[in-house]
């Protein structure tokens, strides 16, 4: 019988862990085949950002924690390399897997190639086309050097296509982060998390904010909370902060003004389970971030994106997601005519149906073959 290949699935920021977990599951379930090693490059590190998604979604503690931590995008990708290359030096696998689009993801993948490691990005072929997110710079440097391309959608494959990548590369495999949600969705049930919140099924509004397009310039992020504000007049919103988000409403002075307006709730980042919880019977979901518009999208929730454009157009072709953009009077124009909806007709993206992970496990055992 032929060794198993040593893989390296590779993880660093909060939107990776629920693609990893998935995966990580179906490649232990051929460990003849695979053998299979969790790196944790540390991009988050702090315990409600990281370590409650390890717990929440039973993915294995890592076998290598880097500990990069926080800095400059350059601070950031350098230190990830550094570490990285130690580690592959030392164990010389013979496939490294990224997910998702952040630092750590395209630090990988090249530090991996360098050594002529084969690469392989899951959620591959994603463009907003957007050159000012970090993320689109991770996205195409990461697609044009992997060796097999794992995309989550049709259009994936399109850009990847456009782009001249040789066919043989792509599987259109579907979304995995769309397993991890439909293995833990039975999980919430018992959870009460709504009632922790002081929240009814479909009489509240999750919010997600992080991108430095709105949380970064006072202006900008003071016009989004005046809509907010006039929105929990209506409806309570529940605000999980993420660090960056809460840094600079304390910074610009507004977290005082949020934090006394009666209807706004806001609590630290919440783990995977919860927030699932509260996306799950959300009247509605404001966010910037992408993982949670494919998410909504699957739940059956309207989402109203505030951002310029998505990668992730599926999900508005789906019917449920509207891309307003940062101006608070599209915002509050879009926020008050969905609320005076009544359901909408939303229908669920080719292949996101909870064996993403089963059909790239798939192609690597043939890959392998
Ligand atoms: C990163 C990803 C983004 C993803 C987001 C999800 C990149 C370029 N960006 O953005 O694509 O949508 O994660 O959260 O990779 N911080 C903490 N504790 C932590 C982590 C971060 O306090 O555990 C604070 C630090 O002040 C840090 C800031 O958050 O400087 C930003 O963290 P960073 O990893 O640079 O980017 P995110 O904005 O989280």
């Amino acid at each position: 019988m032929k060794p198993a290949k040593s893989i390296f699935l590779v993880v660093g920021a909060r939107p990776n862990f629920m693609k990893a977990a998935p995966l990580q599951q179906q490649l232990d379930r051929r460990s003849a085949l695979f053998h299979t090693r969790i790196i944790h490059t540390g991009q988050h590190y702090d315990a409600d950002m990281s370590d409650i998604f390890f717990q929440d979604l039973d993915l294995p503690l890592p076998d290598h924690f880097l500990g990069i931590g926080s800095g400059s995008h350059a601070e950031q990708t350098g230190r990830v390399m550094m570490a990285f290359e130690r580690i592959c030096l030392e164990e010389r696998p013979d496939l490294v897997i990224v997910v998702g689009d952040v630092n750590s993801t395209m630090a990988c993948a090249i530090t991996a190639k360098k050594l002529r490691i084969p690469v392989a990005h899951v959620e591959a072929g994603l463009r907003s086309r957007d050159w000012t997110m970090p993320e689109e710079v991770n996205r195409v440097v990461t697609d044009r050097i992997s060796d097999l391309l794992f995309t989550p959608s049709r259009d994936a494959d399109q850009n990847l296509l456009r782009e001249g990548v040789s066919p043989e590369r792509i599987h259109f495999v579907g979304n995995v982060m769309i397993d991890s949600l439909l293995a833990n969705l039975p999980k919430t049930e018992s959870r009460n998390t709504l009632a922790k919140m002081g929240v009814k099924k479909g009489r509240y509004v999750t919010l997600t904010l992080h991108r430095p397009s709105n949380v970064d310039e006072p202006k900008v992020l003071a016009g989004i909370v005046d809509v907010l504000i006039d929105l929990a007049h209506e409806l309570p919103i529940i605000w999980p902060l993420h660090p960056r988000a809460k840094k600079n409403l304390k910074a610009f002075g507004i977290l005082g003004r949020l934090e006394n307006t009666l209807g706004v709730k806001i609590t630290e980042p919440l783990g995977y389970l919860d927030m699932l919880s509260l996306n799950q019977h959300a009247r509605m979901i404001i966010t910037d971030s992408g993982g949670l518009q494919e998410e909504a999208t699957v739940l059956g929730v309207s989402c109203i994106t505030l951002r310029e454009n998505t990668e992730r157009p599926v999900t508005v072709e789906a019917g449920c997601n509207r891309v307003v953009g940062s101006h608070p009077e599209t915002i509050r124009a879009a926020l008050f005519s969905t609320l005076s909806m009544n359901g909408q007709n939303i229908r669920i993206p080719e292949l996101w149906d909870g064996k993403a992970s089963v059909r790239i496990v798939d192609v690597l055992t043939r890959f392998y073959s």
